[in-house]
């Protein structure tokens, strides 16, 4: 049996290392990773068997797919020939990562292949503390901005946005360099007026992912995205609060004004 742990390394990988994922990294014979090589003397110091630099499979400038590609074959190739690897994923594996989605469908088809996700802290977790936020107070929903745009997926004014993938909007290559270069933020400006109007607010907010480097919160108006574009990298998601709109369901409140809802369990 082949195994692949995928693991959560969270988004400030030093503070957000959970138990489970050391004790992943620490079983597994070796270590790969594509895309952060400033922590490789953090991981050193972690006590791994082997660790291994992949970054030269991700191309800036190349295909989206033909990364994906690569590096699921690169990692596939080591655990086959190991028997037993560890990918590090930032974030949460299974939040906006389309290899996890590879991994898993060929564990699907292959009995020999074992794929394990090891959750790690996402950035909706660090999105929501950057911004003092809790996302189920004013609802929220969660939208990858090409999906948004290719399916024309409803947006609801009342409930806040969380825009991921908003430095690649209308491209299908990896430009985390120069990322504004190829990217049609425009249409997505577009789309959010259309719902929320020019002048309602966006913060677009990076989290923090390096020891020393302080969040950052940029805030403007939807009308003026397009020309904030220099400012959306590769790790920026945009916040779009919901339009506060009075108008409650009447009968609703009069039940839990009444109460009726929390005692309901001890009458039954
Ligand atoms: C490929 S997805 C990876 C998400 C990751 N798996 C997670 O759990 O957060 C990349 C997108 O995540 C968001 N993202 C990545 N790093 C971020 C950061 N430091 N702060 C805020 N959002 C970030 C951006 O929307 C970016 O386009």
């Amino acid at each position: 049996m082949t195994k692949i742990r995928l693991v959560g390394i969270g988004m400030l990988p030093q503070r957000d290392l959970t138990a489970g994922g050391l004790a992943a990294l620490r079983a597994s014979k070796v270590v790969l990773y594509s895309s952060f090589p400033h922590l490789r003397p953090w991981l050193g110091s972690l006590g791994l068997s082997r660790i291994e630099d992949i970054c030269d499979h991700y191309a800036d400038g190349g295909k989206d797919v033909d990364n994906y590609t690569a590096i699921v074959g690169a990692v596939v190739g080591a655990a086959r020939r190991n028997g037993d690897v560890a990918y590090l994923v930032p974030g949460h594996p299974n939040l906006g990562v389309t290899a996890t989605q590879r991994f898993l469908a060929m564990a699907a088809t292959d009995d020999e292949l074992d794929v394990e996700v090891v959750p790690g802290v996402s950035s909706i977790d660090t999105i929501s503390m950057d911004l003092s936020l809790d996302l189920l107070e004013r609802t929220c929903v969660i939208v990858d901005s090409n999906r948004l745009l290719l399916l024309r997926q409803q947006l609801d004014p009342r409930a806040g946005v969380l825009v991921y993938h908003a430095s690649a909007v209308g491209t299908t290559t990896t430009d985390y360099r120069e990322p504004w270069i190829t990217n049609r933020i425009e249409l997505l400006q577009r789309y959010l007026v259309d719902t929320f109007g020019e002048d309602h607010e966006y913060h677009a907010v990076v989290s923090q992912t390096v020891p020393g480097v302080r969040p950052r919160v940029s805030r403007g108006t939807l009308g003026k995205l397009s020309e904030a574009v220099r400012s959306i990298d590769y790790g920026t998601t945009l916040y779009v609060p919901p339009i506060v709109k009075r108008g409650v369901d009447e009968n609703f409140l009069r039940l839990l004004d009444s109460g009726v809802a929390a005692t309901r369990g001890a009458r039954e």
